[in-house]
């Protein structure tokens, strides 16, 4: 067997790179104390305790035009998480705005994913949180998705998860342990579909895997699982939001949060997924089963298109992030 020395890093190096890293633009790493664009060095400690024990938090935002959406949303919802983990964030909100928006920048992309990781830190191999020195900050820029519409025009299909509901304390953390998501994702996979929804022990509509879920009743009522048992997704919020245009609008009649039951789902007239790389979704498949006409409904239509509104055009929600006017003129008119 070869053994290595630091000296053969560049030889490793060159080894690790792969073209799918091909749309991993730039990483900043509180280690490094800086932004690194080669992927092979978008690396973590081992005895971090984020690799081996999935502690840390983690938030999965996008940019849209150069600008980065709902960060104010996700920074809250970060603080909340390290609150819940007793994690010290390793910067000031400041700070971590600064930090974010120069990765994004070195990456130089308009429409980009950034991935921002709070870890306990590197420390041991044990359990111990109290072995970690220090937090780490890690933020990650790639390529962002096609939204799961444009790609499924014609909806998405949905299978009942067996995958049992986190607790209520763990489901508001997005923690780095998602074993439980990865296995919903497995379990849609090997079912055919598109999407696993989960069901607490009442049988009440958790969430997906990456994605929250709700549904537009036979009467007009759009309804998404009370906050309990679920992550409060960011992009759920602003839908429910938005949503209210629509009652103005006599589209629909409330929005609330409420238990939802399997039975409820198989009756609804529209199935909704909504999530930072879905954006909003049609489900009109529940289970082998189709959900209202089996067709994308009007509801989701009209929330789409205010949604994607929001992301382009409503700036009270977007960050300007990349300043260069040769990456992006339009940006000029927000700044
Ligand atoms: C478990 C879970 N629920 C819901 C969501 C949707 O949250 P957001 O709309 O903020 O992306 C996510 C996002 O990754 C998630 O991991």
């Amino acid at each position: 067997m070869k053994q290595f020395t630091s000296s053969d890093w560049p030889t490793l190096a060159a080894a690790l790179r792969r073209s799918y890293q091909d749309g991993y633009f730039a990483m900043y790493s509180s280690l490094f104390g800086g932004i690194v664009t080669d992927p092979a060095l978008m690396i973590l400690p081992i005895d971090d305790h984020m690799v081996h024990r999935g502690d840390g938090i983690f938030e999965a935002i996008k940019t849209v035009n150069g600008c980065i959406y709902n960060l104010q949303g996700h920074l809250d919802r970060l603080d909340q998480s390290a609150r819940a983990l007793f994690l010290t964030l390793p910067a000031s909100r400041a700070e971590l705005m600064a930090i974010i928006r120069e990765t994004v920048r070195v990456a130089g992309k308009p429409d980009c994913m950034i991935r921002v990781f709070v870890s306990r830190g590197p420390g041991s191999f044990a359990v111990n949180p109290y072995d970690c020195p220090s937090p780490q900050l890690y933020v990650v820029v790639t390529s962002l998705g096609t939204p799961f519409m444009k790609l499924h025009p014609e909806g998405g299909r949905i299978c009942t998860s067996r995958i049992a509901a986190k607790s209520a304390g763990m489901s508001h953390i997005k923690n780095c342990n998602y074993a439980p998501n990865v296995l919903m994702k497995k379990e849609a996979v090997d079912a055919g579909v598109n999407f696993a929804a989960g069901f607490d022990e009442q049988g009440f509509l958790t969430e997906g895997a990456i994605e929250n879920m709700g549904i537009v009743t036979a009467d007009q009522r759009l309804l998404f699982p009370k906050l309990d048992r679920i992550l409060a997704g960011t992009t759920m919020l602003r839908v429910m939001e938005l949503a209210e245009t629509l009652t103005r609008s006599g589209i629909l009649k409330t929005v609330a949060f409420a238990d939802i039951s399997r039975k409820d789902i198989l009756v609804a007239s529209e199935f909704l997924l909504t999530g930072t790389t879905i954006n909003v979704a049609a489900g009109v498949e529940f289970d082998g089963r189709p959900i209202g006409t089996g067709k994308p409904g009007p509801v989701y239509r009209a929330l789409e298109s205010l949604l994607e509104e929001d992301m382009r055009g409503n700036i009270t929600l977007l960050t300007p992030a990349i300043t260069s006017s040769t990456v992006m003129p339009a940006m000029q008119a927000i700044e």
